[in-house]
């Protein structure tokens, strides 16, 4: 049914630094910050974004009646979960725990061995602009819909490539990093698949209360040539 999002959700996808970190054996540790610098403001802006979105829903709640807010009542239960888990409140960061910090600090602390990843002045022009427009979706309603299917149907790869990167990464011929090490990528890998499955119910909400779905085409196909243009920049930035 939602076959066009699927194609822009592959086209948002990081197939080629996938590929290209699949193959890498090592890498000096400041290209692998080169890299967190990049990813932490994205994740940053995701997890605000999604905890800002639940008052945007909220919003609509107390206009609507009837059905449609019965279902809009499910699109802040489904929004909420996803947004839970990224605030660490559902599922711990390492086994046991049922509750770990905030994704994107669980993301910093990870890349803690490399340096200091919050660093505004190092922001490549791509990263501004797909930071700003993750900010500005999650403002409206059809909007954080769109964002949460662009990124929770692309959230496994972005996770999938990580792990090889840091795992290669090295200081002086020493890698840095073990498999248990990588709290932030190893929980991301358990959790993003029920993600897009919560994503795609979001889309099917939307679209039975009588959003607009052009516009939400609108937004997946904008996201998702930010995405692109994201990855492209970032490879070159990291990679060479
Ligand atoms: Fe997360
Ligand atoms: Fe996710």
């Amino acid at each position: 049914m939602y076959s066009d999002q699927i194609v822009q959700g592959e086209r948002a996808a990081p197939t080629q630094l996938l590929k290209r970190c699949k193959e890498l054996r090592s890498i000096p540790d400041r290209q692998v910050l080169n890299y967190a610098e990049q990813w932490f403001p994205i994740t940053e802006a995701l997890g605000l974004g999604a905890a800002s979105y639940l008052a945007v829903i909220v919003r609509e709640i107390r206009v609507a009646d009837g059905r449609q807010r019965e279902t809009l009542e499910k699109i802040l239960r489904h929004a909420a979960a996803i947004s839970s888990d990224d605030l660490g409140l559902l599922r711990g960061a390492t086994g046991g725990e049922t509750v770990g910090p905030i994704h994107f600090r669980l993301f910093e602390q990870m890349c803690r061995k490399l340096g200091r990843v919050a660093n505004a002045q190092n922001l490549l022009p791509e990263t501004v602009r797909l930071r700003d427009a993750i900010r500005n979706l999650f403002d409206t309603f059809a909007g954080g819909i769109a964002a949460f299917r662009v990124i929770e149907l692309i959230a496994y790869s972005v996770v999938e490539h990580q792990l090889p990167l840091f795992l290669a990464a090295e200081r002086s011929e020493i890698k840095l990093y073990t498999r248990d090490k990588l709290d932030y990528i190893r929980l991301h890998l358990q959790i993003e698949g029920k993600h897009a499955a919560e994503s795609d119910e979001l889309v099917g909400l939307l679209h039975e209360s009588g959003g607009d779905m052009p516009v939400f085409e609108e937004h997946v196909e904008y996201l998702a040539s930010m995405f692109e243009a994201y990855w492209r920049a970032l490879e070159v930035h990291v990679l060479g």
